[in-house]
This record gives structure tokens, C-alpha cells and sequence, in this order.
């Protein structure tokens, strides 16, 4: 069976771009092969320098990732820094890295371009990636297309450690997906936090009400007919209906007579209806109190034993016992 691995960012209250985008791929992996996943929370100190906002995320996330359906049974699920060994093996595999590759990040570059400080954190993110993957043994890493570079780099690496040491790392495969579209926000942007034009998954009827009707639409009188192709409501709606209502609704766009703010009061209750059943998960994981950290105990416990066993391969590889 394949080890599927993957690593997420804790990076605060999830919005439906990062539910479509990010958390639903991971999920539905379950199934697939052996699923391995964890919160990349030493990753997010490159740009999070906020004691009590980084232990909220890994909690959030954590109770957001099993409200919409992560089996903790199925799939080992643990917190990075749980595992000394992501850096222990980072600092091996950076006496191997040359530092012109690094240079060409362009992940590097884009981050430094958005204003966070270029510290040696940043600048060496993706080995610290390539330990990540390295240490379990992973066959596949499905990523988006912004992380392609920082996998060929974890192939690059496994290849000169095992040049140079002996055949010790198994050389792991991106899985690129293409298909993940972009869930436009409420401004038809890209849905971004950066962008505040997000909808939270788990917010409050009447706030997500309120953002709802807020979606820009252009000035197409009421009764005029309207273009579904590039409708922002539309767009979201297609995630979360029926392709029975996504129909009706693309047939009354066509004919006219009926106002935007019909079609966003559909898209509203559609909303609530597909989501209800994870809200209600995420009440009852909330009422139980420890539940949370015991699933990354576990998963700490079950990650620990086979990244011990990567280390002491790595170790006698190197000399270092
Ligand atoms: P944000 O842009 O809100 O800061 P992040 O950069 O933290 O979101 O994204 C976390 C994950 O969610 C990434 O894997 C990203 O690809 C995915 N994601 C974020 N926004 C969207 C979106 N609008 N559409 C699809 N996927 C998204
Ligand atoms: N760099 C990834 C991102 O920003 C997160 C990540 C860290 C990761 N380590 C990983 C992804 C290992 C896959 C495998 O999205």
C-alpha cells in the first residue's frame, strides 16, 4: 500500500477556499493508501511570531480537520514539533544542500517580495519540507502547483544523501493535482485572508447571512436576464448544491425576472444544509474536553515509532553512533 504524505500550515479560521482547496483532497485520500498528515507548525514560525495564536491554529485546525472528517483510526495525524527528529534530519540533510539551490526558490523569493523578514528559517523551509518527507518513507505527496519546486529539491536532497551514504531514502513522488479550481470570494477575487473577502466555514448564521448578500454582483436589472458564466454566486453555489438546483438556478439567471438577491439567499441556505453536518460534528469534538490532544497524542505516538526508525538508519549511515 502507498504512504501518502502531506503537510498543512495551522493558519487560522478556515474559510471554504482552504475547505474546497486544501482540507477536502486531503480527505478524501483517506481510503486511497496509508495517510499520513500533520500540521507543519514549525513551517508556520517562518511568518507566525505569536505564542498564543500559534497554539490556537494547531487547536483549531485540529478540531476543524475532524469536524469535516478526518479519521483519526484511518490516518496518522500529528503535530510537527511533536517529532524532534523533523529537525534533527533537517540539519543532516542541510550539510548536503547546496546553497545556490536553495537560492532559486522561488517560494523564497515570493515570501521575502510579500514583506516576511528573509531570516535562515525562511531561507531553508524546504529542507526542513524534504526532512519532513524523507523521515515516514512517503511513496506520494500531493501539493499544489506552488510546492512542485520544493519536492524536486526533497528528491534532490534524498539523492545526494544516498550518493554519498548509501541507498537510505526512498525517492517520493509529487502528486500535482490540476483540477483543485479556485473558489472565488466575495469580491470574485481569489478567496484569500489576505484579501478579507473570505466565508468562514463555522461562523454564525447571521454573519455568514450577511457576508452572503454582500457578494459583488454586476447592475443587471431585476428583470433583465443574466450571464451564469461568470457569476460569482453561481460559482460558489456549484460547491455546495445539487446538480439539480445548480440547473434551476443557471436556467432562472438565463430567463430573468428573478434579482440577485434571490439567488443569494439560495446560495445561503445551500450553505447551511452542506455544511450542517460538520458544524454539528464540530460542537460535539468541542464538548469533549482533551479529545483534541489525545488524537495528536496518538498520532505523535504512531508518527514517533516510524520516524525512530528512519533515525537510526540515518544515523549509523552518517557515523553518528
Ligand atoms: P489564504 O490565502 O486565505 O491565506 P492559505 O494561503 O493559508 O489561504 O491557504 C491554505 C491552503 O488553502 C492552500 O493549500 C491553498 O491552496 C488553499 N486555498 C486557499 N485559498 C483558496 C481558494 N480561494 N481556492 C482554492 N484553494 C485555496
Ligand atoms: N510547504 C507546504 C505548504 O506551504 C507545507 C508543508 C510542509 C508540506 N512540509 C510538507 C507539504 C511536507 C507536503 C509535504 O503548503
Amino acid at each position: 500500500m502507498k504512504r501518502i504524505l502531506t503537510g498543512i500550515q495551522p493558519s487560522g479560521t478556515l474559510h471554504i477556499g482552504n475547505y474546497f482547496g486544501a482540507m477536502r483532497p486531503i480527505l478524501d485520500m483517506q481510503g486511497r493508501g496509508e495517510v499520513f498528515v500533520f500540521l507543519a507548525d514549525l513551517h508556520a514560525l517562518t511568518s507566525l511570531r505569536d505564542a498564543d495564536a500559534m497554539r490556537a491554529n494547531v487547536h483549531e485546525a485540529t478540531v476543524d480537520f475532524l469536524a469535516c472528517g478526518l479519521d483519526p483510526e484511518k490516518t496518522v495525524y500529528w503535530r510537527q514539533s511533536d517529532i524532534p527528529a523533523h529537525a534533527e534530519l533537517m540539519w543532516i540533510l542541510s550539510t548536503l544542500t547546496p546553497k545556490p539551490m536553495l537560492e532559486l526558490a522561488v517560494s523564497y523569493k515570493d515570501k521575502v517580495e510579500q514583506g516576511i523578514a528573509a531570516n535562515a528559517g525562511l531561507f531553508t523551509y524546504p529542507v526542513l519540507q524534504a526532512a519532513d518527507i524523507l523521515l515516514y518513507d512517503s511513496d506520494v505527496v500531493p501539493v499544489g502547483r506552488d510546492q512542485r519546486q520544493h519536492l524536486e529539491m526533497t528528491r534532490d536532497i534524498a539523492a545526494k544523501f544516498n550518493a554519498a551514504y548509501g541507498d537510505t531514502f526512498k525517492l517520493p513522488d509529487a502528486e500535482i493535482s490540476d483540477e483543485v479550481a479556485v473558489v472565488p470570494g466575495l469580491d470574485g477575487r481569489k478567496m484569500s485572508k489576505s484579501y478579507g473577502n473570505t466565508l468562514e466555514l463555522f461562523q454564525d448564521e447571521k454573519p455568514m447571512r450577511k457576508k452572503v448578500m454582500s457578494i459583488v454582483t454586476d447592475s443587471t436589472p431585476l428583470e433583465a436576464p443574466k450571464d451564469p458564466a461568470g457569476s460569482n454566486i453561481l460559482a460558489l453555489y456549484r460547491l455546495v448544491a445539487s446538480p439539480e438546483q445548480v440547473a434551476r438556478m443557471e436556467d432562472d439567471f438565463r430567463a430573468g425576472g428573478i434579482g440577485y438577491g434571490d439567488f443569494k439567499k439560495r446560495l445561503f441556505e445551500s450553505l447551511q444544509e452542506y455544511f450542517a453536518p460538520m458544524r454539528a460534528r464540530r460542537a460535539e469534538i468541542l464538548a469533549r474536553p482533551g479529545y483534541v490532544d489525545e488524537v495528536l497524542e496518538e498520532g505523535a505516538r504512531r508518527a514517533r515509532a516510524i520516524a525512530d526508525a528512519t533515525m537510526d538508519r540515518v544515523r549509523s549511515a552518517v557515523g553518528l553512533r
